[in-house]
């Protein structure tokens, strides 16, 4: 059987693909003359921000990676490269974060940075994730044993870590439905018939 923690990342893997889809797609429309929703690119930027950057990369590194360096080395060069990738989307995200500001504050060479790292971003995103699913789960389905499927799996089951008081799942839900509710409906989702 097929272990829970991959079926939970390939779901959160598709939310990502979407979201980031759908910041693609509202740049190609900025481009071409739309006027910018700005709501819905900041409801984006917070979703990256708390979702894939503060919830799935984390996880990924402290059970995943972790248990698959523990049991073979052959996927090292793969997990150095897959973590660098965790670390660069961080400060990317940042420099989204200002470049937006300072396109909503009407600056020309912003608003073509924006565009630039968001889609340098998806497109960086998107062949990480592939890589993940394609070259990196097959290893670790055949190297990890069902005891460490146990543990990765209860890592990735839980949705909140109220210790700390946060509720990362929660809040990504959330800003889905504002992503869902912004959102024009040629994009694919548009409000519920
Ligand atoms: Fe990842
Ligand atoms: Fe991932």
């Amino acid at each position: 059987m097929r272990p829970e923690a991959i079926q939970i990342i390939k779901d959160e893997h598709l939310a990502i693909s979407a979201v980031l889809y759908s910041l693609r797609y509202l740049i190609k429309q900025m481009r071409s003359g739309s006027s910018p929703n700005f709501p819905l690119l900041k409801a984006i930027l917070d979703y990256i921000v708390s979702y894939p950057d503060r919830w799935h990369h984390p996880k990924e590194d402290k059970y995943l990676f972790a248990a698959v360096k523990r049991r073979t080395h052959e996927a090292d060069a793969l997990i150095a490269k897959l973590e660098r990738e965790h670390q660069l989307g961080y400060p990317m995200m940042e420099a989204l974060k200002k470049q937006l500001t300072a396109f909503q504050n009407g600056d020309a060479t912003a608003r073509e940075q924006f565009f630039e790292t968001a889609e340098h971003y998806a497109e960086l995103e998107w062949a990480h994730l592939s890589t993940e699913e394609d070259v990196f789960i097959p290893i670790a389905e055949r190297v990890l044993t069902t005891e460490d499927w146990a543990e990765i799996n209860t890592a990735f089951r839980e949705n909140d870590n109220p210790l700390f008081g946060i509720k990362p799942k929660e809040e990504a839900e959330a800003l889905y439905q504002k992503i869902l509710a912004l959102a024009p409906a040629p994009m694919g989702f548009g409000p519920a018939a």
